[in-house]
């Protein structure tokens, strides 16, 4: 069945398409559109059908992927190929993306997060070259458009010519951040925290938020690679952890390492920042997390939730619920952003700070 022109792709981590077409649907419920998920199991996307055009279009005019948790990117669907030709795939793609009347500042042929269509990875580039040539060629391209063409190889013969907005989507290539491991860093989790503030907060943020000088406290901390993001940007962090932390990072002088309960500690003064990647029940992270944010004892909050559970969406509604009544019991209001990142597993990071 072809959904040309009114339907939405989301990229997401394989194996969590359920909960990625979950959020979709109640966001989609909330505005009563009629839509429908398709998804396969562990195929890294999927794409969330609507009745007609103007659905989808009502649809993206409300959601956009920084709202979603379990997406990684959301593009609009024009059109689904199937049987593309191996000796000339861009002979049949071409009149298709012409025929979307549209033109692009960018554009982008890559291929879903999973095990099959890694392989598509060669294929997705040497296409891609050939596509900008030819896009350039017949001025498709436009360098003042808000969209980006994006052609999604789900196999070697088929494919789905979508568009991403770029003020909203993702700007890496299917949604996934190649971020580089500093060799310096004490553990590989330093690239969620990395990733995590590159993902949740705007540049302009990230520049006002984070400043030298700023105080930190990160629970579960051991042995360092959250604490080493904030230290090298100057930050001072109380790493509180029973596990022995990197010794670099105590060299620095700006750690102070409390062998202490993480669900107990309290900081003598607020907090600039806490984070926390303690291995914990959601539940019982968020509801530490709403103390901390209730009582003020941080401004901003990056904290992971493990969802080793089969309700995961459902987990992820609960926990958020669960900190927001919190918070609003104590007469504040907080904002919420939360994602699973391409570098977490079983488990999503959230951000939030106080309105
Ligand atoms: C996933 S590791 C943290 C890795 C760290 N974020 C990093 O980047 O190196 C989880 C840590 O939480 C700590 N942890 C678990 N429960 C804790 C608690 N109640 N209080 C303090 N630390 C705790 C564990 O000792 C462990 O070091």
């Amino acid at each position: 069945m072809s959904a040309s022109g009114r339907s939405v792709l989301a990229y997401c981590r394989p194996g969590f398409e359920s909960e990625c077409a979950q959020e979709l649907a109640a966001r989609d419920a909330a505005l009563a559109s009629g839509g429908f998920a398709r998804s396969t199991r562990d195929s890294g996307f999927v794409e969330f059908v609507f009745p007609d055009p103007a659905a989808r279009q009502r649809f993206t005019a409300s959601v956009t992927l920084p709202e979603l948790t379990f997406a990684r990117q959301l593009l609009c669907v024009h059109a689904r190929i199937d049987g593309l030709p191996r000796e000339d795939r861009l002979g049949v793609l071409m009149p298709a993306i012409r025929a979307t009347g549209r033109r692009h500042r960018d554009a982008w042929i890559e291929s879903p997060d999973n095990d099959a269509a890694r392989e598509l990875a060669g294929l997705c580039r040497s296409l891609n070259n050939a596509l900008i040539a030819a896009m350039k060629r017949e001025s498709l391209l436009d360098a003042h458009s808000p969209s980006r063409l994006h052609v999604c190889l789900i196999d070697v013969q088929t494919a789905l010519i979508a568009e991403a907005d770029i003020a909203t989507a993702s700007s890496w290539p299917g949604g996934i951040p190649r971020l580089r491991f500093p060799s310096a860093a004490p553990s590989r989790s330093t690239l969620k925290l990395e990733e995590a503030l590159l993902t949740l907060l705007a540049a302009d943020e990230r520049e006002r938020w984070l400043k030298p000088g700023m105080s930190a406290v990160d629970l579960g901390a051991a042995p360092g690679g959250w604490t080493w993001q904030l230290v090298r940007r100057s930050i001072s962090v109380i790493a509180v952890d029973n596990g022995p932390m990197d010794q670099g990072l105590i060299d620095s002088g700006l750690v102070t390492h409390l062998r202490t309960d993480g669900f107990r500690f309290q900081p003598q003064n607020p907090v600039d920042w806490m984070v926390c990647d303690m291995v914990e029940q959601p539940r019982k992270v968020a509801a530490r997390m709403a103390e901390w944010l209730a009582g003020g004892w941080c401004r901003f909050a990056i904290f992971n939730l493990k969802l080793p559970m089969k309700k995961r969406y459902d987990e992820v509604c609960l926990c958020r619920a669960l900190v927001q009544e919190t918070v609003a019991a104590a007469g504040k209001r907080i904002e919420w952003r939360a994602r699973q990142l391409y570098h977490d597993r079983e488990e999503i990071t959230v951000f939030a700070r106080i309105l």
